[in-house]
């Protein structure tokens, strides 16, 4: 086991579903795979595995933020051998065109983390989605006629701005949409050499102040589960 994760050698798959909230990975996990068995119950950070069409798969909770992310992500690569990380998650749109419900593939991460800014002193970085999991993804949404958008995205350090109208100069830029784990989960990977994809949707809008209800939530979360265990 590791600091954060009590499961045994061998009892998480190579591909890792990542929601932020350990309650939507126990949602996946009941909804989406064969026999699902919990191996992680530490600080409530819930953790699955189950097969997805005979294939193992498991879903992991990471809490919200990058230096919670950044955790689980670590263990989960160096203790466990995980080798496909996807990260399934909700945003806020930054884009008229991009409205509530929208799922979003994020390329690349612009982020307000410190994190990359002490490693990289006065220089950018740009963390990039994997190619192959990118196209993966793209097929199976065009096969299966599901809409998405792709392209930078943020991952903010705050969920609540001091300026309401801060997104706008990210706007401005192209960005789509604002989450908070996509730039670690993109930086991580790259460092320890696996594959990472982030497929998000869009719970609430910035631009016209309109939010997704929960019940609305959960239905929308289902292409992008589909997406992400499209991948396989
Ligand atoms: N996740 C979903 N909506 C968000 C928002 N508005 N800001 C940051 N993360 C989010």
């Amino acid at each position: 086991m590791s600091i954060h994760i009590s499961a045994q050698p061998g009892e998480i798959a190579e591909t890792v579903l990542l929601p932020g909230d350990p309650l939507r990975a126990k949602w996946i996990a009941n909804t989406f795979l064969n026999d699902p068995v919990c191996y992680n119950e530490v600080r409530g950070m819930l953790g699955y595995t189950g097969t997805y069409n005979g294939n193992p798969v498991s879903v992991q909770g990471t809490g919200m933020g990058i230096p919670s992310a950044l955790i689980y992500y670590h263990e989960l690569i160096n203790h466990y051998g995980v080798k496909n990380l996807i990260r399934v998650g909700s945003a806020g749109s930054y884009q008229k065109n991009v409205q509530l419900r929208d799922i979003v593939i994020a390329m690349s991460a612009s982020s307000t983390s410190g994190i990359n800014t002490t490693r990289f002193v006065n220089s950018d970085y740009a963390p990039t989605a994997n190619f192959e999991l990118l196209m993966k993804a793209v097929h199976y949404a065009k096969d299966n006629h599901i809409a998405i958008k792709a392209g930078n995205i943020l991952s903010s350090d705050e969920f609540y701005e001091d300026d309401p109208d801060a997104y706008k100069h990210w706007a401005k830029y192209g960005v789509l949409c604002v989450e908070m784990e996509t730039a670690g989960l993109y930086t991580i990977a790259a460092k320890f050499n696996v594959r990472a994809l982030s497929i998000l949707t869009i719970s609430d809008s910035l631009v016209t102040g309109e939010r997704t209800s929960i019940e609305e939530r959960e239905t929308t979360f289902s292409n992008m589960i589909e997406i992400a265990l499209g991948i396989l």
